[in-house]
Protein backbone atom coordinates (compact mmCIF):
# COMPACT_ATOMS: atom_id res chain seq x y z
CA UNK A 1 0.00 0.00 0.00
CA UNK A 2 1.28 3.70 -0.87
CA UNK A 3 -0.09 6.53 1.21
CA UNK A 4 0.90 9.76 -0.42
CA UNK A 5 0.10 12.50 2.54
CA UNK A 6 -1.33 15.90 1.04
CA UNK A 7 -0.10 14.86 -2.25
CA UNK A 8 -2.51 17.13 -4.11
CA UNK A 9 -2.27 20.85 -3.92
CA UNK A 10 -5.15 22.75 -2.38
CA UNK A 11 -5.28 24.60 -6.34
CA UNK A 12 -5.66 20.75 -7.26
CA UNK A 13 -8.60 19.80 -4.70
CA UNK A 14 -10.52 22.52 -5.44
CA UNK A 15 -10.23 21.80 -9.40
CA UNK A 16 -11.23 18.34 -8.50
CA UNK A 17 -14.12 19.16 -6.26
CA UNK A 18 -15.43 21.38 -8.95
CA UNK A 19 -15.38 18.45 -11.79
CA UNK A 20 -17.20 16.04 -9.13
CA UNK A 21 -19.57 18.64 -9.00
CA UNK A 22 -20.35 18.23 -12.51
CA UNK A 23 -20.56 14.88 -12.57
CA UNK A 24 -22.86 14.75 -9.73
CA UNK A 25 -25.02 17.63 -11.80
CA UNK A 26 -25.21 14.55 -14.71
CA UNK A 27 -25.46 11.61 -12.43
CA UNK A 28 -26.94 12.54 -9.27
CA UNK A 29 -25.65 11.37 -5.81
CA UNK A 30 -27.97 8.17 -4.48
CA UNK A 31 -28.20 6.30 -1.30
CA UNK A 32 -27.78 2.34 -2.29
CA UNK A 33 -28.85 -0.76 -0.57
CA UNK A 34 -26.67 -3.77 0.41
CA UNK A 35 -27.82 -7.16 -1.31
CA UNK A 36 -29.87 -7.13 2.33
CA UNK A 37 -31.81 -4.22 1.36
CA UNK A 38 -29.97 -2.12 4.50
CA UNK A 39 -28.99 1.62 3.37
CA UNK A 40 -25.36 2.50 3.32
CA UNK A 41 -24.21 5.39 5.32
CA UNK A 42 -22.91 7.73 2.71
CA UNK A 43 -24.02 8.50 -0.99
CA UNK A 44 -22.45 7.70 -3.97
CA UNK A 45 -22.23 8.37 -7.67
CA UNK A 46 -19.81 7.24 -10.68
CA UNK A 47 -18.25 8.33 -13.59
CA UNK A 48 -16.64 6.44 -16.45
CA UNK A 49 -17.63 3.90 -18.63
CA UNK A 50 -18.62 1.50 -15.64
CA UNK A 51 -20.11 2.67 -12.39
CA UNK A 52 -20.32 0.22 -9.54
CA UNK A 53 -23.31 0.07 -7.73
CA UNK A 54 -25.36 -1.97 -5.01
CA UNK A 55 -29.15 -3.12 -4.90
CA UNK A 56 -30.94 -6.24 -3.19
CA UNK A 57 -29.40 -7.92 -7.08
CA UNK A 58 -25.85 -7.78 -5.54
CA UNK A 59 -22.66 -5.77 -6.17
CA UNK A 60 -21.38 -4.88 -9.64
CA UNK A 61 -20.09 -2.76 -12.90
CA UNK A 62 -23.08 -0.90 -14.82
CA UNK A 63 -23.29 1.32 -18.28
CA UNK A 64 -26.07 3.04 -16.25
CA UNK A 65 -27.21 5.00 -13.52
CA UNK A 66 -29.68 3.03 -11.46
CA UNK A 67 -32.48 6.15 -10.60
CA UNK A 68 -31.36 8.40 -14.28
CA UNK A 69 -31.37 5.20 -16.68
CA UNK A 70 -28.14 7.72 -18.36
CA UNK A 71 -24.86 6.46 -18.74
CA UNK A 72 -22.00 7.37 -16.91
CA UNK A 73 -20.32 11.06 -17.30
CA UNK A 74 -16.61 10.22 -18.77
CA UNK A 75 -14.27 10.65 -16.23
CA UNK A 76 -12.86 14.27 -16.24
CA UNK A 77 -9.52 14.76 -17.49
CA UNK A 78 -8.01 16.04 -14.53
CA UNK A 79 -9.08 12.90 -12.68
CA UNK A 80 -7.61 10.76 -15.79
CA UNK A 81 -4.20 12.21 -16.18
CA UNK A 82 -3.98 12.13 -12.25
CA UNK A 83 -4.56 8.38 -12.17
CA UNK A 84 -2.47 7.36 -15.50
CA UNK A 85 0.55 9.44 -13.79
CA UNK A 86 0.16 7.83 -10.23
CA UNK A 87 -0.52 4.45 -11.76
CA UNK A 88 3.08 5.06 -14.40
CA UNK A 89 4.83 5.66 -11.38
CA UNK A 90 4.11 2.42 -9.38
CA UNK A 91 4.92 0.73 -12.44
CA UNK A 92 1.44 0.00 -14.67
CA UNK A 93 1.98 2.18 -17.57
CA UNK A 94 -0.85 0.35 -19.55
CA UNK A 95 -3.39 1.46 -16.34
CA UNK A 96 -6.44 2.24 -18.16
CA UNK A 97 -8.84 3.54 -15.73
CA UNK A 98 -12.47 2.57 -16.45
CA UNK A 99 -14.35 4.07 -13.86
CA UNK A 100 -14.27 6.44 -11.05
CA UNK A 101 -16.71 6.33 -7.71
CA UNK A 102 -17.13 9.18 -5.62
CA UNK A 103 -18.20 8.43 -2.35
CA UNK A 104 -20.10 11.52 -0.10
CA UNK A 105 -19.87 10.66 3.91
CA UNK A 106 -21.85 13.15 5.79
CA UNK A 107 -20.71 13.21 9.61
CA UNK A 108 -21.93 10.51 10.71
CA UNK A 109 -21.02 8.37 7.09
CA UNK A 110 -19.13 4.94 7.79
CA UNK A 111 -17.76 2.25 5.70
CA UNK A 112 -17.41 -1.85 6.89
CA UNK A 113 -14.64 -3.51 6.31
CA UNK A 114 -14.66 -4.98 2.87
CA UNK A 115 -12.35 -6.20 -0.10
CA UNK A 116 -12.61 -4.69 -3.52
CA UNK A 117 -13.39 -7.75 -5.77
CA UNK A 118 -16.80 -6.96 -8.18
CA UNK A 119 -13.69 -6.52 -10.90
CA UNK A 120 -13.20 -8.74 -13.61
CA UNK A 121 -9.57 -8.20 -13.40
CA UNK A 122 -8.34 -7.89 -10.08
CA UNK A 123 -4.23 -6.76 -10.45
CA UNK A 124 -4.49 -3.47 -11.70
CA UNK A 125 -4.10 -1.29 -8.90
CA UNK A 126 -6.67 1.11 -6.91
CA UNK A 127 -6.03 4.94 -6.68
CA UNK A 128 -8.10 6.36 -4.18
CA UNK A 129 -8.21 10.47 -3.39
CA UNK A 130 -9.33 11.91 -0.48
CA UNK A 131 -10.90 15.43 0.13
CA UNK A 132 -12.72 17.30 2.57
CA UNK A 133 -13.13 16.34 6.23
CA UNK A 134 -10.58 13.69 7.86
CA UNK A 135 -10.98 9.70 7.97
CA UNK A 136 -10.11 7.36 9.80
CA UNK A 137 -8.92 4.57 7.26
CA UNK A 138 -9.44 1.19 8.31
CA UNK A 139 -6.35 -1.41 6.75
CA UNK A 140 -5.89 -5.33 7.15
CA UNK A 141 -4.68 -8.32 5.30
CA UNK A 142 -6.04 -10.35 2.95
CA UNK A 143 -8.90 -12.89 5.33
CA UNK A 144 -11.67 -10.45 7.36
CA UNK A 145 -10.27 -11.61 10.52
CA UNK A 146 -6.25 -10.23 10.45
CA UNK A 147 -5.79 -8.04 12.25
CA UNK A 148 -6.44 -3.67 11.19
CA UNK A 149 -4.27 -0.42 11.71
CA UNK A 150 -5.66 2.29 11.53
CA UNK A 151 -4.36 5.30 8.82
CA UNK A 152 -5.46 8.73 9.24
CA UNK A 153 -7.12 10.22 5.50
CA UNK A 154 -6.63 13.49 4.99
CA UNK A 155 -7.79 16.60 2.24
CA UNK A 156 -5.51 15.93 -0.50
CA UNK A 157 -4.22 12.13 0.40
CA UNK A 158 -3.71 9.56 -2.50
CA UNK A 159 -3.92 6.05 -1.15
CA UNK A 160 -2.86 2.78 -3.42
CA UNK A 161 -3.80 -0.29 -3.22
CA UNK A 162 -1.66 -2.48 -5.24
CA UNK A 163 0.17 -5.78 -5.48
CA UNK A 164 0.34 -7.29 -1.99
CA UNK A 165 -2.47 -4.89 -0.92
CA UNK A 166 -4.94 -4.79 -3.66
CA UNK A 167 -7.21 -7.47 -2.19
CA UNK A 168 -6.53 -5.97 1.56
CA UNK A 169 -9.66 -5.41 3.69
CA UNK A 170 -10.64 -1.51 4.36
CA UNK A 171 -13.16 0.23 5.52
CA UNK A 172 -14.09 4.01 7.16
CA UNK A 173 -14.27 3.79 10.71
CA UNK A 174 -15.08 7.57 11.17
CA UNK A 175 -15.43 10.54 9.95
CA UNK A 176 -13.90 13.93 11.78
CA UNK A 177 -16.47 16.73 11.52
CA UNK A 178 -14.94 20.04 10.88
CA UNK A 179 -10.88 19.38 10.25
CA UNK A 180 -11.42 20.74 6.35
CA UNK A 181 -12.94 23.91 4.99
CA UNK A 182 -12.34 22.37 1.28
CA UNK A 183 -16.51 21.43 1.53
CA UNK A 184 -18.19 24.38 2.60
CA UNK A 185 -21.03 22.45 4.47
CA UNK A 186 -18.25 19.87 5.89
CA UNK A 187 -18.30 16.09 4.80
CA UNK A 188 -15.62 14.01 3.00
CA UNK A 189 -15.92 13.00 -0.27
CA UNK A 190 -13.48 9.80 -1.99
CA UNK A 191 -13.15 8.96 -5.42
CA UNK A 192 -11.78 5.76 -6.27
CA UNK A 193 -10.52 5.19 -9.34
CA UNK A 194 -10.37 1.42 -11.20
CA UNK A 195 -9.44 -0.20 -14.43
CA UNK A 196 -12.10 -3.34 -14.12
CA UNK A 197 -11.06 -5.74 -16.74
C1 LIG B 1 -14.08 2.49 -0.48
O1 LIG B 1 -13.40 1.58 -0.02
O2 LIG B 1 -14.99 2.29 -1.29
C2 LIG B 1 -13.85 3.91 -0.06
C3 LIG B 1 -12.77 4.13 0.92
C4 LIG B 1 -12.67 5.58 1.36
O3 LIG B 1 -13.70 6.25 1.47
O4 LIG B 1 -11.56 6.06 1.60
MN1 LIG C 1 -13.28 -0.29 -1.10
Amino acid sequence: MLHLQQHLTLEQQTEILKVCREVARQSPLFTPVMPSGKPFNYQMTNCGELGWISDTKGYRYTKKHPTTGRVWTPIPEIINNLAKDLANQIGEPDYHPQTCLINFYKSAGKLGLHQDNSEKNLKPAIISISLGDDAIFLIGGNKRNAPTQEILLKSGDILILHGDSRLAFHGIKKIIPGTSSLLKNGGRLNLTIRQVY
